[in-house]
């Protein structure tokens, strides 16, 4: 079982570089108005009435900030925050282990809830709903369940499946936020923020290049923008301008929508091996060799956004837009 804990003093006031591209407030955080605004409402009337805020689910595809939004719910709550995963907390036990262990108010992040396993699954309905933990203890005819209190909690869950909890699971959070996908103007304002972090001077027309190919992800903004930095020392004069930006990107095989090779390389076998489709992604994930959950979580979604594929009752199918891009010719 792997946990962290982080105090609130810590979540604000880790010194790392890496650290500190997280927003550390809600006033910091770029882009999701809509999520922002609601959270400022919750957190401030939970205040208020001095309670812990009501549970949290998080959901989305990956990389546009759930666990950053995590630590922010905690540092604006002025809590602890303590994070682990679905698939870490591998027995009830592990997750009595956890809750016993919380100070009142404190904020639990379990990032990936959707893999928790089921019996554990069932020790988190009490504790959610009445924080409470219903413990077997001894086994067969001398077995009897006890009832342990817990201090009140606030359970962020965050998921790229919302779609795989189960109803009784969902039922029980108060909160439930979507994360969309961010506007190339947030995702410019997110690059200019972490080039000031870094100290490199980064032109507009860089930063509206890198933005527009980082398929509205900050992380994959971020991401860009640490390797054409090393472009731009190594190769330039330190300056991230348009013209060294697009050659980096071109290096890291990046096109001008952002696409990866991966993305390609799904894209193509669709259309090269199955005729467009229709085409299961299990059929896909076995002839490029990538995990069918990774195709579905990662890739898929934001194909699907800018109309390159669509999902059908028999598998999925690239639209005409993708032959465009590829200077195809579509069949007929
Ligand atoms: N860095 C990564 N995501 C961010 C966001 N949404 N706002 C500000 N900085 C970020």
């Amino acid at each position: 079982m792997e946990e962290r804990i982080l105090s609130g003093e810590q979540v604000g006031d880790d010194s790392s570089v890496e650290y500190s591209l997280r927003p550390q407030r809600l006033s910091q955080y770029i882009g999701q108005e809509k999520v922002k605004r609601n959270l400022e409402v919750f957190i401030e009337a939970a205040k208020m009435r001095e309670e812990p805020l009501d549970h949290v689910l998080l959901y989305g595809p990956p990389g546009l900030g759930k666990t950053t939004l995590s630590a922010i719910i905690a540092t604006e709550m002025e809590v602890n925050l303590r994070t682990t995963s679905g698939p870490a907390i591998e027995r009830p036990g592990d997750l009595a282990a956890i809750l016993t262990a919380l100070e009142p108010g404190d904020v639990l992040f379990i990032d990936e809830i959707h893999r928790l396993p089921r019996s554990v699954e069932e020790v988190l309905y009490p504790a959610m709903e009445d924080y409470c933990l219903d413990i077997v203890i001894g086994k067969g005819e001398t077995a009897r369940s006890v009832r342990l209190d817990l201090p009140p909690f606030t359970l962020v869950g965050a998921t790229t499946r919302a779609g795989l909890l189960t109803a009784p699971l969902r039922d029980r959070f108060g909160v439930l936020s979507r994360l969309e996908y961010y506007q190339e103007d947030e995702l410019q304002t997110i690059l200019m923020r972490t080039a000031d972090i870094f100290e490199v001077e980064m032109d507009e027309e860089a930063a509206v290049e890198l933005a527009r190919r980082s398929r509205g992800t900050p992380r994959i903004a971020n991401r860009l923008l640490k390797r054409v930095r090393d472009f731009a020392q190594v190769k330039g004069d330190g300056v991230i301008s348009l013209s060294l930006s697009t050659q980096a990107l071109e290096m890291m095989q990046v096109d001008p929508l952002g696409l990866d090779h991966i993305d390609h390389k799904l894209l193509l076998a669709i259309i090269e091996k199955f005729r467009g489709g229709p085409v299961g992604v299990d059929t896909i994930a076995a002839t490029i060799g990538e995990e069918s959950h990774t195709i579905e979580d990662v890739y898929e979604p934001y194909l699907m956004q800018i109309g390159f594929l669509q999902r059908t009752p028999r598998g999925r199918m690239v639209t005409h837009r993708v032959y465009d891009h590829f200077g195809l010719k579509e069949p007929e």
